[in-house]
């Protein structure tokens, strides 16, 4: 579809930067099946485009610098330190919460979604240390399914850190230097709404007695997605069925639509196996970061013409830098600085308008929209990856604020790793098989599905 020629018709329709997603879930065709709704941090908060845009800025340099403190080896100016490597680090607050209860009776919560990270776990009481939650903080004494998990139990033994006490007391580390601490042990979850709720029993989390960090603010806990033993995923479903998918809506949509995150078979996208349409990219596993998601890029077209960046610039490197990871949790794109110099170099050439100072915005590259123009021809984007090449859709990388009238490039320069966005990720139902190892890309209304 990309050829030199081809260019997308933007459409500068985006009047807001609002993501509000929450309400409804339904339809679980087997009993694992489980659709929820993701509620963007910054919905019901009542925030231009601007500071939408600057809050997700300051967000994802936070968590960029989380995910780069997690490397061993040979990353530069972030402050890192040896004394760092002794305990696993994790990323931390993400950009998508979701509902869901604990216990028998059931405790409605919100939790942080996180693809970077494993571990799930709530606030507990009594509580020497925790944060003001908006629901009454889960005590294990009021639920008759708890138990506590024996340190002989795999779950205790997968965690990066934990003692025993007798009780398997665990700590769990985030990049910004957040932290959980408490005993791991074991629930029965319930996930869905008040229409369709499924219950997973014998779900190993962390009962977090003493939690500290301003990112979890937002919710009473964190639903960990990532690759290793803790993660919801490793633990809900047979192994046939480890997968889950999730469908980001536009950021640019000023109506709020629901997004949403699919476990089980109802997680396959209809049109998986049309490869007109779904792309489908090997998982690369990093042994640095087992939790991490990295997938194989191999370079970029701008306008349908590959842009020359070295292999190496997006390679995972032995020491566990470099390579590139999908994220859940991180607004933008990330680009390692070689591949976005080209890339910036490709639009300013392929973009008739004038680069304004973006400084004002935060982001790296800016143009100044024509104040009566309802559309912007935009070079196509396409990421050319192991085994498929996405096209993305021209409000998938150029955002206009409305209030400056800039027009702007939603991806910033990195170094160290690369980093796949949400705000690229939209409008695609994007599936994780972890039995397969694969991930797929169709393109869908993610309010729809
Ligand atoms: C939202 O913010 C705008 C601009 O700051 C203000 O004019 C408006 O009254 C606010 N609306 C609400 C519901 O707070
Ligand atoms: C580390 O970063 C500094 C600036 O932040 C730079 O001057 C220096 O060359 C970098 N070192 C390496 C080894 O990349
Ligand atoms: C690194 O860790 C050592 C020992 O814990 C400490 O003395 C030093 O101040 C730390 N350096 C930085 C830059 O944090
Ligand atoms: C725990 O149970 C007691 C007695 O049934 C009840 O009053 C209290 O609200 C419950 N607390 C929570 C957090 O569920
Ligand atoms: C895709 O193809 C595989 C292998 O032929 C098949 O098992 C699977 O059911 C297909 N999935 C969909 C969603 O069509």
């Amino acid at each position: 579809m990309a050829t030199a020629a081809n260019r997308l018709l933007f459409l500068l329709c985006t009047t807001n930067l609002l993501v509000l997603l929450s309400t409804s879930a339904a339809g679980a065709t087997t009993d694992l099946d489980i659709r929820v709704d993701l509620i963007h941090v910054d919905a019901h908060r009542n925030l231009t485009l601007l500071e939408r845009l600057q809050r997700a800025i300051h967000r994802g340099s936070n968590r960029f610098m989380s995910l780069r403190q997690g490397s061993t080896k040979g990353i530069n100016g972030t402050g890192m330190n040896q004394s760092n490597i002794q305990s696993p680090v994790h990323t931390g607050s993400g950009e998508f919460l979701m509902n869901l209860a604990i216990g028998t009776p059931p405790l409605p919560f919100l939790a942080i979604v996180d693809t970077g990270s494993d571990l799930i776990w709530t606030q507990c009481s009594p509580c020497t240390n925790c944060f003001t939650q908006s629901s009454p903080i889960f005590d294990p004494s009021n639920s008759s399914s708890f138990s506590k998990l024996p340190c002989s139990s795999p779950l205790c033994s997968a965690l990066p850190s934990s003692t025993c006490t007798p009780d398997c007391a665990y700590l769990y580390t985030y990049g910004d230097s957040s932290t959980t601490q408490g005993i791991l042990g074991s629930e029965t979850f319930t996930f869905g709404s008040d229409n369709k709720t499924v219950s997973v029993d014998k779900i190993g989390f962390g009962c977090g007695e003493d939690n500290e960090g301003n990112g979890f603010k937002q919710a009473a806990g964190l639903v960990g997605l990532g690759r290793g033993p803790l993660s919801l995923i490793s633990q809900v479903g047979s192994s046939l069925y480890k997968q889950f998918s999730y469908c980001l809506t536009s950021i640019d949509d000023a109506d709020m639509k629901t997004s949403r995150l699919i476990f089980g078979s109802a997680a396959v996208p209809k049109n998986l196996n049309d490869s007109k349409v779904a792309v489908t990219t090997p998982m690369v596993v990093n042994d640095a970061h087992p939790s991490f998601y990295y997938l194989e890029l191999k370079g970029i077209s701008v306008g349908g013409k590959r842009l020359r960046i070295p292999r190496s610039v997006f390679r995972l490197n032995p020491d566990g830098t470099g390579g590139l990871i999908i994220d859940s949790g991180t607004t933008m794109t990330y680009l390692e600085a070689a591949a976005y110099r080209q890339m910036r170099k490709a639009f300013i050439k392929g973009i008739d308008l004038p680069v304004a100072d973006s400084s004002a915005v935060g982001l790296d590259l800016c143009f100044t929209s024509p104040s009566t123009a309802k559309t912007v021809e935009v070079p196509a984007l396409t990421f050319h990856f192991q085994g498929g090449h996405l096209d993305l859709p021209g409000n998938n990388y150029f955002i206009l604020d409305d209030s400056t009238g800039l027009f702007c490039l939603a991806m910033m320069p990195s170094s160290g790793m690369s980093i796949l966005g949400n705000i690229q990720q939209q409008n695609f139902h994007i599936l994780y098989d972890l039995h397969k190892n694969m991930v797929t890309f169709t393109p869908a209304q993610c309010d729809q599905l």
